[in-house]
């Protein structure tokens, strides 16, 4: 249950658009006035390729600026059009992510280029409709495409929008809540400008991340301070509402490093299930309580091994709808290993850090890291 908490509401007056002292006209001639001064020069700015826009924008979802540069430019080095990387293996794909996480975007930067390739003709989409029906593109990522490559009116509603909106209107519920996401729609639709759409998009993407920031937004240096309700009434340190976190299960695993001579076992998940492409230690699941070490002999038999096995610690990693408990065994081998080729690798530690390890095995090449096993 979301946490909404009660304000005394002296300016609840102002939250229809109608009745706010400004006009969008006003508001979006002082955005574009900052933005010419303050914008930030980025590499996906100075094109209007919709592949490129489409690839930074996806890789910029739940990700900074300054972690996706280098991956932007290297990515495109090698896909430079949607062609190649609808003909790429999604191995390959997935190898060009790793370290940026949240994978399923890879995954699903992969099928979309596939459907622009064989459904449009290799051309994108400009309508917004259309483009979210590409996976991994929702209403914000295909409003900021149609905005940025085909200067269509397509408003957008980023984390970065979300939190200008919030204190601009002094919204005063949790901004994920049902009735909150229809307002901010809404007003987010009626602030886009009908030109320089391209301009304004950029703009109010960069208020939020420079100036309208989530701890300590910088109110004095704001072309919107003189609009702004959260500022008005001293409430931009209290807005946007906090979210509570949902209540999700825990599972269990048993993790297992194998260990020949400072090369490790991994292996591929299927490409097509959850985590797909991704490579991991091998593991045997648990139920809450169960002992590991009493799991750990048929783990080791998978791979011809017995015995004792070190415990290195536990790691605990948070995916959308589950927490991920693994308990962390390190087994050394003398000789190798009777393991069949399949699809099972060894990697040196150097290599581990730079292949795409799923998020909960990634702390745990951490935990072995630290350990120095
Ligand atoms: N975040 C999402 N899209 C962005 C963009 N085009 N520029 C900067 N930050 C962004």
């Amino acid at each position: 249950m979301a946490r909404v908490k009660k304000w005394k509401r002296p300016w609840r007056q102002w939250l229809k658009l109608a009745d706010l002292p400004f006009t969008p006209v006003d508001y979006a001639e002082r955005l574009l006035a900052w933005y010419g001064q303050a914008g930030r020069d980025l590499p996906w700015r100075n094109t209007r390729d919709p592949y490129r826009i489409w690839l930074s924008e996806v890789m910029l979802q739940q990700t900074t600026v300054t972690a996706v540069i280098g991956y932007y430019q290297r990515f495109l080095q090698q896909l430079p059009t949607v062609g190649l990387l609808a003909a790429a293996s999604l191995e390959d794909v997935i190898d060009l992510w790793a370290g940026l996480g949240y994978y399923s975007r890879a995954r699903n930067l992969h099928a979309a280029a596939k459907m622009v390739v064989e459904q449009f003709k290799g051309r994108f989409p400009e309508e917004v409709e259309s483009l979210q029906k590409l996976p991994g593109i929702g209403r914000s990522t295909a409003g900021a495409i149609s905005a940025l490559a085909f200067d269509l009116r397509a408003p957008i509603l980023d984390g970065n929008v979300r939190r200008v909106l919030c204190r601009l209107f002094a919204l005063q519920e949790p901004p994920r809540s049902a009735s909150a996401e229809k307002q901010l729609w809404q007003w987010s639709e009626k602030l886009t400008p009908t030109e320089r759409v391209h301009d304004y998009t950029q703009a109010i993407m960069d208020l939020g991340a420079m100036v309208c920031v989530p701890r300590k937004p910088l109110c004095s240096e704001c072309p919107l301070a003189e609009f702004c309700q959260a500022h008005k009434f001293g409430l931009e340190l209290e807005l946007p509402l906090k979210q509570v976190a949902k209540q999700i299960p825990t599972r269990y695993e048993v993790a297992l490093l194998i260990d020949h001579q400072d090369q490790y076992l991994v292996r591929r998940r299927v490409a097509d299930g959850f985590l797909g492409g991704l490579w991991e230690f091998p593991t045997i699941s648990l139920t809450e309580g169960e002992d590991p070490e009493k799991k750990l002999p048929l783990l080791l038999s998978d791979f011809g091994l017995k015995g004792d096995a070190e415990k290195i610690g536990s790691i605990q990693h948070i995916y959308s709808h589950f927490r991920l408990k693994s308990i962390v065994y390190c087994k050394k081998m003398e000789h190798f290993p009777n393991v069949s080729a399949g699809d099972n690798c060894w990697f040196s530690l150097d290599k581990l850090k730079n292949i795409a390890l799923h998020g909960a095995h990634k702390k745990v090449l951490d935990k072995l890291l630290n350990n120095g096993v």
